[in-house]
């Protein structure tokens, strides 16, 4: 959720097929070293001296999380300093052969928690905030799941004192997160030999094109044995091109392609049109010049004409069939504050003393990413490249949200200069296959699925489509 420092943004999933060892029952021959602090246990390793894992054992009946199978919560620190959280959980399959899925919430600046206890994972937050309840749809039916909060600064994860949270946009983060996918590997070595997914949403459409790219790129480099086995990316509702994405507020607000529409009255929307041309030109000169203050101009633009009205009206920006009730929306991203912040929780997970509180979304670091430029750069470049070098890729889109909405998504995936485009764009207007969920098409590695009567989080309002959308493409198998 987030987008613009308005909206909060939501994460992405990596799968990859390995349960995890007993991290107290790891070798320490093949390298990594262990010492054991009260509960957790600390491993090393020599090629990464800068690196330091932190484990904490769970056991399926862990309270924290019901409906959990055995796993992990830990912190993977880099540089002494950055402490990355992240949690971790077994698939409910076979956590030996199925494949390990990396998630990550968007923003930026929004914790992956919200993945954990409100979409995909085991359990989800009550209405009071004070405990969970399983989550039969989880997508650890089908993967071993781990959640991680990043950049620094966001969810559980932190800077020591002293240090700012120093964030720097995408790319400076995918450094982080290969090194931390590196000293993983180093750590659970029969990981690698299961494909790893990364999956994510909203602002996981910047997030998640540029961190697997940048792992593609590093696996060229690096020995056989050092490669991450990236199988694909899954992206729900996702900001990738806000020069096509942006206007199609329009669409969504004053047509009824929803269903429910329109929404807006036929003045505002009138009004509303005469401002597109101006926004899409203004987006296009960001492009052009690669300029940030351009970007910034189109934005503000764009969002006060086009977003704006929409805005004001009182309905959820990721549910256009809902009013918006919450911080963010949605009363459960409340919840989820008030019971990652209780006492019980923080000691069941070995949060630090040092550490301070929680938030779904932290206005800071969406605030440094918006300093640098990041959502004025637009991944399709990076998309391209990866269906290019033959990832998969999956674009899964809920028909009822707004910020990120399927009318702009199915747009910037037609005008999406590739190899396949053109069978693409054939299938995506001629081919069109009804699913349990909606409809999807296809072409080559690249699928898309629309998901009809979700929201922005498409796992949280349709969890058995989203679960047998993901199972179909974990097996590579027509959905
Ligand atoms: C959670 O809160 C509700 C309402 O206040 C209460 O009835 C319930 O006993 C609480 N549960 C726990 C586990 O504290
Ligand atoms: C921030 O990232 C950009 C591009 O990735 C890089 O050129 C710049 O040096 C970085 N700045 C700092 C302060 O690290
Ligand atoms: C919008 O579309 C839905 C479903 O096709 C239809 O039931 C509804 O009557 C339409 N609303 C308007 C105002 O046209």
């Amino acid at each position: 959720m987030k987008l613009f420092s308005f909206l909060p943004v939501l994460g992405l999933v990596a799968a990859s097929q390995m349960p995890l060892k007993d991290a107290t029952s790891l070798s320490t021959s093949s390298g990594p070293s262990f010492s054991h602090s009260s509960d957790f246990t600390v491993l090393t390793h020599g090629d990464h001296p800068d690196h330091k894992i932190s484990i904490k054992n769970h056991d399926s009946s862990d309270a924290v999380c019901d409906g959990a199978t055995k796993g992990y919560s830990g912190y993977l620190s880099i540089s002494d300093w950055k402490h990355f959280y992240f949690y971790y959980f077994d698939s409910r399959k076979d956590p030996v052969v199925d494949p390990l899925i990396l998630w990550l919430n968007g923003g930026p600046g929004c914790s992956s928690m919200m993945g954990l206890f409100l979409e995909l994972g085991p359990c989800r937050v009550n209405e009071h905030g004070n405990g969970t309840y399983s989550n039969p749809s989880s997508w650890i039916e089908e993967a071993s799941v781990f959640f991680l909060d990043q950049p620094i600064g966001v969810g559980y994860s932190y800077a020591d004192k002293g240090h700012g949270i120093e964030a720097n946009g995408t790319f400076a983060a995918s450094e982080d997160i290969y090194a931390f996918m590196q000293i993983w590997y180093k750590t659970f070595p029969e990981s690698r030999s299961r494909p790893f997914h990364i999956a994510g949403e909203s602002y996981g459409g910047h997030y998640i094109p540029i961190f697997a790219k940048h792992i593609v790129d590093e696996n060229a480099k690096v020995k056989q044995e050092d490669t991450i086995p990236l199988e694909s990316i899954m992206i729900g509702n996702g900001m990738f091109d806000p020069l096509r994405q942006l206007t199609s507020s329009w669409d969504i607000t004053c047509t009824n392609v929803t269903g429910i529409g329109p929404i807006l009255s036929e003045t505002v929307c009138a009004e509303m049109s005469t401002h597109i041309p101006r926004c899409e030109k203004l987006w296009k000169a960001a492009y052009d010049y690669e300029d940030n203050l351009i970007g910034e101009v189109a934005k503000d633009y764009c969002w006060t004409n086009l977003e704006g009205p929409y805005e004001r009206s009182g309905y959820n920006y990721y549910d256009v069939s809902k009013l918006c009730i919450g911080v963010m929306c949605y009363a459960e991203v409340d919840q989820i504050d008030k019971y990652l912040n209780s006492k019980f929780v923080r000691e069941r997970l070995g949060i630090p003393e040092e550490f301070q509180r929680y938030e779904g979304c932290s206005e800071k670091v969406g605030r440094a990413y918006e300093a640098v430029g990041d959502m004025y750069y637009p991944t399709t470049g990076e998309v391209a490249a990866l269906l290019n070098g033959g990832l998969r890729v999956l674009m899964y889109v809920g028909t009822y949200d707004w910020i990120c909405n399927f009318v702009g998504n199915e747009r910037w995936l037609d005008a999406l200069e590739w190899r396949g485009r053109f069978g693409y764009r054939h299938a995506a207007r001629y081919e069109q296959k009804p699913w349990m969920g909606g409809e999807t098409w296809e072409y080559e590695n690249l699928r898309y699925a629309r998901v009809a009567g979700a929201g922005h989080m498409v796992p949280w309002d349709k969890p058995k489509e989203a679960l047998h959308m993901v199972k179909a493409w974990l097996k590579n198998e027509k959905l």
